[in-house]
Order: structure tokens, then sequence, then C-alpha cells
């Protein structure tokens, strides 16, 4: 294939207070890793590198396997199969570290290159389709985007300093996409701390632009935002 995922799952979950690295945390009977591949391998045709936590990585492969010989029974690929085309590498202590060894584990011939949360589980794969296609056509970074709809303030402390017009703002999601070479010049540029890969690629002099997000792409952060996927995928079910 042209087209290199890498999913980062190796983060601890904290915040999410589940008591296990988060992507190995079940939404239903499966986990949020095993979601998030669902939807990835549903996608374009692509090398999919997912990153674990080191301990976890065993158990990420096993999840792999399984969801690429499920979607496969699916729909089967043309040449091959899905399996052959997964790989696990372990993260590192921050979520751009882990995306720099997931870059590591990508194929020579690949030409363009999506970076997804494995905590965005419930993605839908036309977002990923949405993404290639876009790198494709501008070949510049995409990140998709929605509106924000919360009213915003800048706060110091409890104090309200002003209104912020929200109007020219965009929340962020994954998968972000570039051209592999982009990416690549970006991640050996770059100095400090990124939040996404699109300020890292945009710090190094990258354009960016953006495409339509999805609801459904919410980052499972809190408790609150698993209680939400586990409705959504209930209902999905029902
Ligand atoms: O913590 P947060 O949910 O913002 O992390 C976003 C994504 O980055 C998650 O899918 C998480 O597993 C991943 N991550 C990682 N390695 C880290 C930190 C986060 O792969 N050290």
């Amino acid at each position: 294939p042209r087209v290199g995922i890498v999913v980062v799952a190796a983060g601890s979950g904290e915040r999410l207070g589940a008591g296990a690295p988060k992507a190995f945390v079940g939404i239903d009977d499966h986990s949020i890793l095993n979601h998030a591949l669902r939807g990835v391998f549903r996608g374009p045709v692509a090398q999919v590198v997912v990153v674990a936590p080191a301990e976890r990585a065993g158990d990420a492969l096993t999840e792999a396997l399984a969801v690429a010989d499920r979607t496969d029974a699916a729909a089967p690929l043309p040449s091959g199969r899905r399996r052959d085309l997964v790989h696990v590498v372990a993260g590192a202590a921050t979520r751009q570290g882990s995306v720099a060894a997931g870059l590591g584990a990508l194929w020579a011939g690949i030409e363009v290159v999506l970076v997804h949360d494995a905590a965005r589980a419930l993605t839908p794969p036309e977002v990923f389709e949405r993404v290639v296609a876009a790198v494709d056509e501008t070949g510049a970074g995409v990140v998709p985007v929605l509106p924000v709809v919360d009213t915003l303030k800048r706060v110091a402390g409890s104090d309200v300093v002003e209104a912020v017009d929200r109007a020219p703002l965009a929340a962020a999601q994954t998968p972000q996409g570039f051209p592999r070479d982009v990416l690549d010049a970006a991640y050996r540029a770059a100095a400090a701390e990124f939040t996404d890969d699109t300020a890292l690629v945009a710090a190094a002099g990258g354009r960016i632009t953006t495409v339509p997000g999805h609801a459904s792409a919410f980052k499972i952060t809190t408790p609150a935002d698993l209680e939400r996927a586990r409705s959504l995928v209930q209902d999905a079910g029902a």
C-alpha cells in the first residue's frame, strides 16, 4: 500500500482512572483499541502501525490480528491478508515520542501517513478516506475539524478576562494526514513538544488545511466520555 496509518495507543489513561492503559479499557466486550482498529481497517488499504505500551505490545498484536481477520472475513483484500499489513511497536513517555516510534516502522514505499489517536475509538472509516483524499489533492497537512459550539471565555484564575469569538476557531481531531516526506522532516526538526501533529508540521513551516471531522470521532478522555462511547456502541448494536 501507499498509505500508512500510525495508531497511537501507548497512553496511560490516568484521567480515565480505569486502572489499565486506556486503549485496553472495554467499551462493550471489546476494548478502545479494538474499536479504533475496526474503523482503521474499514478505511483505505494501509500499513497499520499500532504504538502500544511496551508491556502490552503482545496484547496489542493479538487484538490487531483479530480485527484484521474479522475485517477480511467481511471485506477481503484483493491481494494478500490484512494481518500482513499490521505492526506493533512500543511507545514512549509522550504522545510525540510514541508517534516518532510509529513513523520508524513504516515501510519504504509509504507515501501518505495518517496519525490517529486510538482514544478516538469510534471515528468512522469515511474520515480516513476524506483525509487521504485531501492530502493527495493539496499536498498539505490535513486536520479534521468541528466547529466550536460552546461559548468561550479567556480566564485568569476564576475571573473572566474577556469573551473569545468562536467563529474563527475549530476543534481539531484525528486522523491527521501528511505527505510522508513532510511529516518525517518535521519530526526530525521538532525541538519542542506539540499537542498534535499538524502543530508540529506547522512549526516546521508546513501548510495545513482542514476537512470536516465527525461527532463520533471525539476523544475518550474522562469517565463521561467512556459512558458516551458505551451508549453509542449500544445504540448501534440495538
Ligand atoms: O492522553 P490523550 O488521550 O490526549 O492521548 C492521545 C492519544 O495518544 C491516545 O490514543 C494515547 O494512547 C496516545 N499516547 C501515546 N503515548 C503517550 C501518550 C499518549 O501513544 N505517551
